[in-house]
């Protein structure tokens, strides 16, 4: 398994365990693809390129070399334009002179063990060089001595291929990029539709399908970040592909900024699928001997539906993308005091709902926003990062020592990006926010947002940052953006460089993240953006977690972390157990309900303990008793969507841990309905022939009762039902066949 290449098919071949992709290198000078998909044992034959691709060429355009073959329709691994292939290029560039072609050859190429280091963009990492295999191609546009190196990561074991790009200008005169994609595919038998996780604040990740039209299908982000509306995420599929069935081919852009996603139909039923940096503002300036690397996307293609799509991405997301010390330990329960008492809090007023939280078992207590400047409210303050002595007379150190005491960790909320214009340090630098000199500075939630292109800006951010958290032992911090980016320019930047902005912001913030994450190895970083706006891989590389909405309505939140399972890892998604009525919706719930849509994903608590009845406080105590006990099968266990919320009133999720000793089992069904039609989930991936014991029960069933027969949901009228299960697969030897209930539904 891995990369290999065969001088008589000039086909380099990448394989995973369960899959295989092609490049002829054809005429040896144009890298073409040739396959992606179904893992196949040899190199395809040379008539697979041949009949499929040769055409009349009177009807198209410049034959290439070959009078059989014409750019326009040839499937390039990555596509320029201007020399007769009119689908969306991969990259563009301008000269000095003002001229727009390249014509890149094949001039070499390496298979290397392991991984090369991608410099500073975050990326999946190797942890030894005999897990992966890396494929460099190189191609050179002679004329102008520009040399593309086309990336290819092989990680077998994991079933993922990461692609991206590396330009290097070889001359002596400057050349402009203003596109490079990290990846562009050809997949001839184009599927018809694509899935998409979309949405807005407050209503973040919803699953999204549409079918593919001929010509250009596709989203994008220009907002400077990846976004609430679109995640980085797209899968190619046809319409009878489910979660167990049919073929997915999906791509994750592991970039926080804006970037596009994009499927071009063709005229023959191709897809171009391309992903990368947004070409909208992009112009990147190569001088002499300069290099630019894209950022690196992640290919995952399943043979059996989406499940097995989200399988992938969530163990190679939790191993080889994230890092650090959390990336195998459980994560701390958490109160985090937003929606317990916004900015209105002293230090005895945090310290009575820190005891509360202490009694109730809570691990961490979180202060959020409100405790630094003079910020009373959200119009001042950012970027004044000391304790206000108002609320907080001994300060950070001080109420950490005291939320110490009690045995609980503390964690603090920052918001290193952005500055108010009501600040000390916005009094100082008025020059050090994004702004364009004799335009309005836009603000939003009275904010602006930090120039990080800039280096000295960066060091204020760590230095900054690094003071309050090496005063005292905070063991979290909340790291929010909650604006976008308009009027982007960097008063630094020469002219000719304008367009490198929104890459270097990322580029900037990415080398803050670096620095404080490493110097504070022992801090667990949450990722925030108004709730899910930056939720992406890149941001995993530095965060353990991510507040995955700001909705905390549990019946919202069905949608939000179901569409986001399909990328993201459980223990990733952050789901906190709010007040009803709920604070965004007024909605109320059931403590119940609220309990099992958080109880599957990393459990937090959003509300004031001090408004709670004795028995709500009872409630919550034997709920954390028993995320506890649950806690290392949840977080580390493989997730399963059993029913979706798109598609009607009910919801159900499986977890299968400890090699599917313990199934994890959760129905909803927010809607009461009137005389409803009979209930019931069948389980999955459970063995056939093994046993289970429901716990709390006496009750013992097969496994294919469990998958075949199901279980029948409890009829129950109101709205808000959830009701669970806990199995645990029995030794053979324990099973009495006396005891064996095989119920049916
Ligand atoms: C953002 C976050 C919230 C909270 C507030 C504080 O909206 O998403 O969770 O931290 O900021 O201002």
């Amino acid at each position: 398994m891995g990369i290999t290449y065969h001088e008589n098919t000039h086909i380099f071949h990448l394989f995973t365990e369960s899959t295989s992709y092609q490049i002829l290198l054809f005429q040896n000078a144009y890298p073409l693809h040739l396959y992606w998909g179904h893992r196949i044992l040899e190199d395809l034959p040379a008539s697979h390129l041949e009949t499929a691709y040769r055409r009349n060429t009177i009807l198209t355009q410049t034959p290439i070399d070959d009078p059989m073959f014409s750019r326009e329709y040839l499937p390039f691994e990555y596509p320029c334009y201007g020399t007769s292939d009119f689908r969306s290029p991969a990259y563009q560039t301008v000269d000095c002179d003002g001229y727009r072609i390249t014509d890149p050859r094949y001039i070499r190429h390496q298979i290397l063990p392991g991984k090369p280091s991608m410099g500073p963009l975050p990326s999946s990492c190797c942890e030894s060089d005999d897990e992966a295999q890396t494929l460099i191609i190189t191609l050179l546009d002679r004329p102008h001595n520009l040399q593309i190196d086309l990336y290819y990561t092989v990680f077998p074991a994991y079933d993922v291929i990461t692609r991206h790009t590396e330009f290097t200008n070889l001359s002596d005169r400057p050349i402009h990029l203003t596109r490079a994609l990290s990846v562009s595919l050809d997949i001839k038998h184009g599927p018809a539709q694509m899935m998409e996780l979309c949405g807005t604040a407050l209503r973040e990740t919803h699953v999204e399908r549409r079918s593919l039209g001929t010509g250009m299908n596709g989203f994008e982000s220009r907002r400077g970040f990846s976004s609430h509306q679109h995640n980085p995420f797209v899968a190619l599929m046809n319409e009878d592909t489910t979660e167990t069935s049919g073929e997915v081919f999906a791509l994750s852009l592991v970039y926080s900024g804006s970037f596009t996603m994009q499927a071009e139909r063709d005229m023959y039923g191709g897809i171009r699928l391309q992903s990368g940096i947004n070409p909208c503002e992009f112009d990147w300036l190569l001088t002499s001997g300069e290099k630019f690397h894209t950022p690196e996307a992640l290919m995952v293609y399943s043979c059996c539906g989406l499940e097995r799509m989200s399988l992938t991405f969530h163990h190679f997301l939790r191993e080889r993308i994230a890092r650090g010390r959390f990336r195998f330990e459980p994560r701390p329960i958490l109160l985090n005091t937003w929606e317990a008492c916004y900015f209105t809090f002293t230090q005895e007023s945090i310290m009575t709902l820190a005891k509360a939280a202490a009694k109730a078992g809570i691990e961490l207590l979180v202060l959020d926003d409100g405790w630094f400047g003079r910020r009373d409210n959200d119009h001042s303050s950012l970027g004044d990062w000391y304790p206000d002595h108002t609320k907080l007379p001994n300060g950070i150190s001080g109420l950490c020592e005291e939320i110490n005491s009690l045995g609980l960790q503390m964690g603090l909320w920052f918001e290193p990006e952005m500055v108010s214009p009501d600040s000390a340090l916005y009094r100082a630098h008025p020059d050090w926010c994004i702004h364009v000199p004799g335009y309005p500075r836009t603000q939003w939630r009275h904010q602006l947002v930090l120039d990080l292109s800039r280096k000295d800006v960066c060091d204020y951010l760590v230095q900054s940052v690094s003071s309050i958290l090496s005063s005292c032992p905070i063991q979290y911090v909340k790291w929010d953006c909650n604006r976008r980016i308009t009027e982007a320019a960097s008063e630094l930047l020469p002219a000719e460089r304008s367009g490198e902005f929104f890459h270097r912001y990322m580029l900037g913030l990415y080398d803050v993240l670096q620095r404080i994450t490493s110097r504070f190895p022992d801090v667990l970083f949450e990722n925030c953006a108004s709730g899910g706006g930056r939720f992406d891989p890149a941001m995993m590389c530095y965060f353990s977690q991510n507040w995955a909405s700001d909705n905390t309505d549990a019946v919202s939140r069905l949608k939000i972390q179901h569409g986001a399972s399909m990328v993201y890892p459980p223990l990733w998604i952050t789901s906190h157990i709010s007040a009803s009525p709920n604070h965004q919706l007024d909605r109320p719930t059931p403590m119940e309900f609220r309990q099992h849509v958080s109880q599957p994903f990393n459990l937090g608590y959003e509300l004031n303990l001090l408004q709670m009845s004795d028995s709500e406080l009872a409630a919550v105590a034997q709920q954390i008793k028993t995320y506890q006990q649950l806690r290392p099968l949840i977080q580390f266990g493989d997730f399963y969507r059993l029913r979706s919320p798109f598609d009607g009133n009910e919801t159900a999720w499986m977890i299968s841990a400890e090699h599917g000793r313990h199934i994890l089992v959760w129905y909803y069904k927010p809607y009461a309905q009137a005389e409803e039609a009979y209930l019931g989930i069948k389980l999955r991936h459970l063995d056939e022939t093994a046993h289970y014991r429901l716990l709390d029960s006496d009750q013992i069933y097969s496994g294919s009762t469990l998958m075949y027969a199901g279980l029948t949901i409890d009829w129950h009228n109101g709205d808000h039902f959830s009701q669970f299960w806990h199995f645990e697969r029995i030794a053979d030897a324990a099973v009495s066949t006396e005891a064996v209930q095989e119920e049916s539904l």
